[in-house]
């Protein structure tokens, strides 16, 4: 039934919206910043990272402070980048211009150009987007030392060798869209260290975890879909945010996939377990081994003790050829499995409202309460006008969404 379903989601969503806004701390930002008079001074601009928030939405008055940091810091770096918010409610069109769908929404505006930010909300990843994508789409080291520099800098590190071509043009399109994500820098032959050895010029390498790989047209494929998959390291520190950009980024094994199991996999460890909890919905003890399909959410755990390196082979090549399980997954009975997981994480991982100040606990829960129950009752009396109710149900779900995220560190925008 349509309308109960509407009427528990309802019910839940209302519940985390009064449960945040009680924790919400709300920071004013004075308007010292660039290019907040609206839409004719941000087009004006020539580079601007620009935060789109609306007036109820917790996560973007937490982001409040950062922002007016970020504003100071780069002003006094004598960065070109501007820095500006808008209300994404009263101001629709500019909202509409960027394609605004979560709050908040970061983006960045370049010569005309829109670029996404979806890392995570912390002033040195929105710094970093910021420095990346406000200077050159290709950044010319033109010396050993610059290089060294750079590598010193960057985990990984894309390089394109050589003179102008047709593969340079590539390089440039692939940059146009990934810069978001990554560094793209370029560089003479002499500039490369002598041990570094080139099949044939011009060529794109990949600088990281102490060695580097080659692009081959013939067996890697498009040139951004490599990038797009090797622009991660081999094995080092994942948030939630980088797992779902890993997702995104598309499937690892090529066709002509290399036949070492470890290609087929990237490999990383998270800092404490929430996400992954919220993935199994259970509680995982920690340290624990776990392989996630990227492309279902389902998951595979070692049948037994991973103790040595042929264990995990072994599992990891369980996992590949089907011989071991997968849990989890995103079909419709575990996406509703999951709904109620986070429904119950919430209740009690917010208690103390309801022990420090039970009055406010009591109207808090009983409000919503009293609002579901006409809306059921409309609901349900008129049927047919269930419609009218959509664009309020839109904004409730948003924050529902949003919330989620917090709770279980999820997925970004
Ligand atoms: C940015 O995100 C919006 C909505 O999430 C999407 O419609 C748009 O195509 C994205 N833009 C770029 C340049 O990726
Ligand atoms: C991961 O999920 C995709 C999509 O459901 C599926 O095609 C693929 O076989 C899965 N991979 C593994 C190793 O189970």
């Amino acid at each position: 039934d349509v309308c109960l379903f509407v009427c528990l989601l309802l019910l839940s969503v209302l519940l985390c919206v009064a449960l945040v806004s009680v924790s919400a701390f709300v920071e004013e930002l004075d308007d010292s910043v660039c290019c907040m008079k609206g839409v004719y001074c941000v087009l004006l601009c020539d580079v601007v990272v620009l935060q789109f928030y609306a007036p109820w939405c917790t996560f973007c008055k937490q982001l409040d402070p950062v922002w007016h940091q970020i504003g100071s810091e780069l002003k006094s770096l004598g960065s070109p980048v501007n820095v500006g918010k808008s209300d994404a409610t009263t101001n629709t069109g500019l909202a509409k211009e960027f394609r605004v769908r979560g709050y908040p929404a970061i983006l960045m505006l370049k010569k005309g150009v829109k670029y996404n930010y979806s890392g995570p909300r912390t002033k040195d990843g929105i710094m970093d987007f910021a420095h990346r994508v406000g200077g050159p789409l290709i950044r010319s080291l033109s010396s050993l030392q610059l290089f060294q520099h750079a590598m010193n800098r960057h985990d990984v590190m894309f390089v394109y060798v050589g003179a102008t071509s047709q593969l340079k043009g590539n390089y440039a399109s692939a940059a146009e869209e990934l810069i978001v994500h990554t560094y793209f820098f370029s560089a003479t032959r002499d500039v490369l260290p002598k041990a570094v050895a080139l099949p044939s010029l011009p060529a794109v390498v990949v600088f990281k975890d102490g060695t580097y790989f080659t692009y081959n047209e013939e067996s890697d494929g498009e040139l951004k879909s490599w990038i797009n998959r090797e622009r991660f390291p081999m094995y080092f520190k994942i948030d939630s945010y980088t797992l779902y950009a890993m997702g995104e980024s598309g499937n690892i094994n090529t066709p002509q996939s290399d036949v070492n199991t470890h290609r087929n996999f990237y490999f990383g460890f998270m800092e404490g377990s929430d996400y992954i909890n919220g993935l199994v919905m259970g509680e995982v003890i920690v340290p624990s081994l776990i392989v996630i399909n990227l492309s279902n959410d389902g998951y595979f755990l070692p049948p037994g003790a991973v103790e040595t390196e042929r264990h995990l082979l072994d599992f990891l090549n369980g996992v590949l050829d089907g011989s071991v399980q997968c849990h989890g997954g995103n079909s419709a009975t575990q996406r509703i499995r999951r709904f109620i997981y986070d429904a119950k994480v919430t209740l009690t991982v917010s208690p103390p409202v309801f022990s420090q100040a039970p009055l406010l606990g009591c109207f808090l829960v009983g409000f919503p309460f009293t609002i579901l129950a006409i809306f059921c009752y409309l609901c349900c009396k008129a049927r047919s006008n269930v419609s009218d109710d959509d664009t309020d149900n839109v904004v409730l779900l948003a924050s529902s969404q949003q919330h989620r995220k917090k709770t279980t560190n999820k997925k970004s925008d």
